[in-house]
């Protein structure tokens, strides 16, 4: 029998994907066991998420640390839990090109735009001040490149006239918690193939395969 897909999720705040990553998993449809999270603020509410769903967690505070010791303890911590998929969560640490490359293929992140436009940060007020009509969140392979890997999912809305940037992150959010855990599904089941700068699914996945649009009005 083949083992169960181990992953490890990287946060830095309040952890509402990581809430859907676990919500998924006991549900049986994360094709995969959570068996760490890593967070590197110790104030990060999904931590406490984390503990109460009985996962192990981990605190690498960054600010105590330079970067290479950052990533030294990083990649310790995803080595003792030996995963076979790191998630970023809402992870707001820039990671080095010799860490992504390290983890080439097997790390993916959740970005509240629709990739490649609105890298970095500040992505609903940047799409409400360019008038963007349609907005939205992508799931993507992470490369040295920031914001800018093989993208495995996306998902679409379209912005209201009366959006402002708490209602639209509202409504992202909401879209990102089914985009990751069908992507976080799709990669445990062995379905998504790197093919270049673009991702080849395999078989049918709800919402990735087909995925969330706006209705045309
Ligand atoms: C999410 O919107 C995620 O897409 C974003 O941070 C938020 C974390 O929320 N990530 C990034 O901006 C990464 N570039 P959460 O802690 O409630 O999951």
């Amino acid at each position: 029998m083949k083992a169960i897909p181990r992953i490890a999720v990287l946060i830095s705040g309040r952890g509402s994907n990581l809430g859907a990553l676990l919500a998924a998993e006991r549900a049986g449809r994360l094709g995969g066991t959570i068996a760490v999270v890593i967070s590197n603020r110790e104030d990060a509410g999904g931590l406490q998420l984390a503990r109460t769903h009985g996962v192990a967690t981990e605190v690498i505070d960054h600010q105590r640390l330079d970067r290479r010791s950052f990533e030294a303890k990083l990649d310790a911590g995803l080595d003792v839990a030996a995963c076979d998929l790191v998630v970023l969560a809402g992870f707001m640490r820039i990671l080095t090109s010799e860490f992504v490359q390290r983890y080439a293929g097997r790390m993916i992140n959740v970005h509240p735009s629709l990739l490649p436009a609105f890298g970095g940060l500040y992505t609903h007020r940047r799409a409400l001040a360019e008038g963007v009509r349609i907005h939205g969140c992508t799931v993507h392979f992470v490369t040295p490149d920031l914001d800018h890997g093989p993208i495995i999912a996306q998902g679409a809305l379209a912005v209201l006239p009366s959006d402002d940037e708490q209602s639209l992150s509202a409504r992202v959010l909401a879209i990102e918690h089914r985009l990751l855990p069908a992507a976080t599904r799709a990669f445990c089941e062995g379905r998504l193939v790197i093919a270049g700068q673009a991702v080849r699914v395999e078989g049918e996945v709800p919402g990735i395969t087909t995925p969330e649009v706006p209705a045309l009005p």
